[in-house]
């Protein structure tokens, strides 16, 4: 992990700072560092952390090529076995609805911290977005908390980016056709994350249960990537012509996408835990990956996957570290459905933050200003 700000504020901080900077290099110097945690904490002043916005975030401008990096190497990490990230526990206030608490440590790059994100399919009535919620950097060494940070960047780029990666090593040499079902978040960071790994990438059909969202989508996303976008109607005839399929809609009552549509060689990714597709697309796919197989267990047990769970050919962590292959003819359909991980969210935040701290973005706040608590 890069050298991070420590949580604490004011002259002792700036000095343990320093110190713990020393004793990285000399590890004997542990049992000093202890003495020294423990006069520093006695001597505490102040915490405080650095609160970063949606828009904070996206003023640090952090190219899409260094976020699929970044979510490589937690793959690869989680591929590694070196991270600590128990299932997500949620509350599930309404129908359909879901605020999930994702924590995570990975290990090698010694980052951790917590997401706490929503997921309400209705919000759209409201005027606000489906996903939402914030996320809790904290500091490996001390627990305290580094930043607090808007999510919904994070989870759109992280979860798109995991959707390039599979592509990475899953999509087809030669694919130039991409069909996307849903043109919200989802569906517009994918396209644009796709196109980062997929070099001949010519031509992306899209569709909406909205006309507007699809006409919309094809204006923006044809600007912004400089290549075809079709909106259509007929999904059938676009996934038959498609060497990529993605579906990035909300919870649906039933699955759109048969196997019969799926052409030889093709690569699917469903971001609904499996809702979009029949059963016989799942388990009739020449090879099922997925990010984290317990986490798919577990979405099983919640109600995804009704017609049962696929064999499971690797989880992408071991695809990325060499120990699974990827794709291994031209004729191979692969479906990922990738669950969503919290060290995809923390290995991105320990990014953000560490670049709002070296342009001095983003609002410092108060956790505490002195050590007495009466
Ligand atoms: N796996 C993960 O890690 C992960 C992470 C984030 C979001 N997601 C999921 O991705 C999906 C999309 O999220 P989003 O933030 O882009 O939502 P969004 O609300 O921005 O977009 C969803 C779009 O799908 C369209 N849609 C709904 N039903 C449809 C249907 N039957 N056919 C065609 N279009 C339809 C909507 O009109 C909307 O434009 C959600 O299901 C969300 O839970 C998964």
């Amino acid at each position: 992990m890069p050298q991070l700000k420590i949580g604490l504020c004011g002259q002792e901080g700036s000095l343990k700072e320093k110190f713990y900077a020393k004793s990285k290099a000399a590890e004997s110097c542990t049992k000093i560092a202890k003495k020294y945690t423990e006069r520093c904490v006695n001597f505490m002043k102040k915490v405080g952390f650095t609160y970063l916005s949606q828009e904070d975030i996206l003023n640090l401008d952090i190219p899409y090529k260094e976020i699929i990096d970044i979510v490589e190497g937690a793959l690869a990490e989680h591929g590694r076995k070196k991270v600590e990230m128990p299932p997500k526990p949620g509350v599930h206030t309404r129908p359909m609805t879901f605020i999930h608490a994702m924590p995570a440590w990975l290990q090698e790059q010694d980052v951790c911290g917590i997401k706490w994100v929503s997921g309400y399919p209705e919000n759209y009535k409201y005027d606000l977005p489906q996903i939402a919620g914030l996320l809790i950097l904290n500091d490996p060494e001390t627990g305290m908390p580094l930043s607090v940070m808007d999510c919904r960047w994070l989870t759109a780029v992280r979860t798109s980016a995991v959707t390039a990666v599979t592509a990475k090593y899953c999509a087809a040499k030669n694919a130039s056709a991409l069909t996307v079902i849903g043109a919200g978040v989802q569906g517009r960071f994918n396209a644009i994350m796709l196109k980062e790994v997929v070099p001949n990438l010519k031509v992306i059909y899209v569709s909406d249960i909205k006309e507007e969202a699809r006409k919309k989508y094809a204006e923006d996303i044809s600007t912004k990537l400089d290549i075809e976008v079709m909106p259509v109607s007929n999904i059938e005839e676009a996934i038959k012509n498609s060497d990529l399929v993605l579906t990035a809609t909300q919870r649906l009552s039933q699955p759109i996408v048969p196997l019969s549509w799926l052409k030889p060689g093709v690569c699917c990714f469903g971001l609904e835990a499996s809702r979009a597709w029949h059963g016989d697309a799942i388990l009739g796919v020449d090879k099922f990956v997925t990010d984290d197989w317990e986490q798919t267990k577990y979405f099983a047990s919640h109600g995804a996957f009704p017609d049962g769970l696929p064999t499971l050919h690797g989880e992408l962590g071991e695809i990325v570290t060499g120990q699974k292959p990827g794709r291994e003819s031209n004729r191979e359909r692969i479906m990922a459905i990738n669950i969503g991980m919290a060290i995809e969210d923390i290995a991105v935040a320990a990014k953000v933050y560490e670049k709002a701290v070296e342009k001095g973005v983003g609002t410092e706040l108060s956790l505490m200003e002195q050590e007495a608590l009466f």
